[in-house]
């Protein structure tokens, strides 16, 4: 039997630990099925109830307990809801999402992963029906930039208060997140060919290619990392002659985003710009309910991966049995996948997984269900 992954399951708050139930049911059917040799172990931390017992959201040795594992799978974090609780044990955001942006910075997971792809029988929120060939991968830099948290305030609450928020962009981060949406643009341009589909992309200078890079920044008004971002996209995408290159300033990107979404690939975008294009990208591909989201190291398996859904807790339907685990489980599929490095058996684990839930939401579409009713239908669907 193959060497044990090990999974640390981190449920959170509000829907967090509805739609993570139905990831484990997932797991444990697959589990049976394919006599996987798979553990996980699951932690009431990071979350509001923890913080309300212990007055912080996790325990000081957390990353350190977390980096035992091969991945992490999170919930969500934030207001737990149900928001008729007004006496709901409630933190700023900068408190209960932390656990979240400390796991990234710790563990180094510079890439967070986030497809985007209109599949049968999710909402087309768009009228044009050329939606429905939207197949694109935001690639947001996920370890520095926007996000370093660095700055501070002077004279707090005085008419002179000054608030600084720096951004940091390194050469090294910059060239390894272009480099891997190169990788990746490469990767999925073979598996389209597997499938018997194409894309065509076309060169500056006239070529077409079957797969394409486009890089976001807003270069012309913060032209420091922008051009250092151009000028290092120049260099990789040498080494990429099978690639069609592309930039769109971020402003321009989300009107191009609603006008003509079906024309991206791979997009590579900067930590914050990419959190703020994932949002967009997954209602293009059917809502919050059905995006997934991964935050990678891809450069050194010692560091647990963490897995967790674009959507946050819904404190609004928490607590109702009502929240859609749809995209729990697409993400519980990449996670899956991202583990068949060690195990490749999980690889195939995690395909059935995802053809499960493409297939239950092709015939169920986005009718109202039980959470644990979409869970059972899939379930049931691998075991037939
Ligand atoms: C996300 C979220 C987080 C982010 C928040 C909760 C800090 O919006 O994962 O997209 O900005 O990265
Ligand atoms: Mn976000």
């Amino acid at each position: 039997m193959a060497q044990i992954t090990r999974i640390a399951i981190t449920p959170g708050d509000g829907i967090g630990p509805e739609v993570v139930a139905e990831a484990v049911r997932c797991l444990e059917t697959l589990r049976a099925k394919h006599n996987l040799a798979l553990e996980w172990t699951r932690f009431p931390w990071p979350s509001h109830a923890w913080h309300d017992e212990y007055g912080e959201s996790w325990p000081a040795d957390a990353l350190t307990q977390l980096k035992a594992y091969d991945a992490i799978l999170l919930g969500a974090l934030g207001d737990p809801g149900p928001m008729d609780d007004t006496n709901r044990y409630l933190l700023p955001d900068s408190i209960s999402l932390a656990p979240l942006l400390d796991m990234r910075k710790g563990f180094d997971q510079w890439v967070c992963e986030r497809p985007a792809r209109l599949l049968p029988g999710a909402r087309q929120y768009l009228k044009d029906d050329r939606a429905k060939d939207i197949d694109m991968l935001v690639i947001r830099e996920n370890s520095e930039g926007e996000y370093v948290s660095q700055g501070g305030r002077l004279r707090q609450g005085k008419p002179d208060e000054v608030a600084t928020q720096m951004e940091v962009f390194t050469r090294r981060a910059t060239e390894r997140i272009i480099r891997y949406g190169f990788e990746q643009a490469r990767q999925r341009a073979g598996e389209r060919v597997q499938e018997g589909r194409t894309r065509a992309f076309r060169t500056l200078d006239g070529r077409s290619c079957e797969s394409q890079v486009c890089l976001v920044t807003k270069r012309n008004a913060l032209r420091y990392w922008g051009d250092m971002y151009t000028e290092v996209f120049e260099e990789v995408s040498h080494d990429f002659p099978d690639v069609a290159t592309h930039h769109e300033l971020v402003d321009a990107a989300c009107m191009k985003f609603v006008q003509c979404p079906w024309a991206f690939d791979v997009v590579v975008a900067s930590n914050l710009q990419g959190d703020i294009l994932t949002d967009l990208a997954a209602v293009l591909s059917g809502g919050m309910g059905v995006a997934p989201s991964c935050n990678l190291n891809p450069t050194d398996p010692h560091m647990p991966s963490m897995f967790e859904p674009t959507h946050g807790s819904a404190p609004d339907i928490a607590g109702q049995g009502i929240a859609d685990p749809t995209a729990m489980l697409f993400t519980t599929a990449r996670m899956l996948d991202w583990l068949g490095r060690k195990d490749p058996k999980l690889t195939q684990a995690g395909k059935e997984l995802f053809d499960a839930v493409a297939a239950d939401l092709a015939e169920q579409g986005n009718q109202q269900r039980a959470t644990s009713q979409i869970g059972d239908a899939i379930c049931k669907r691998m075991l037939a």
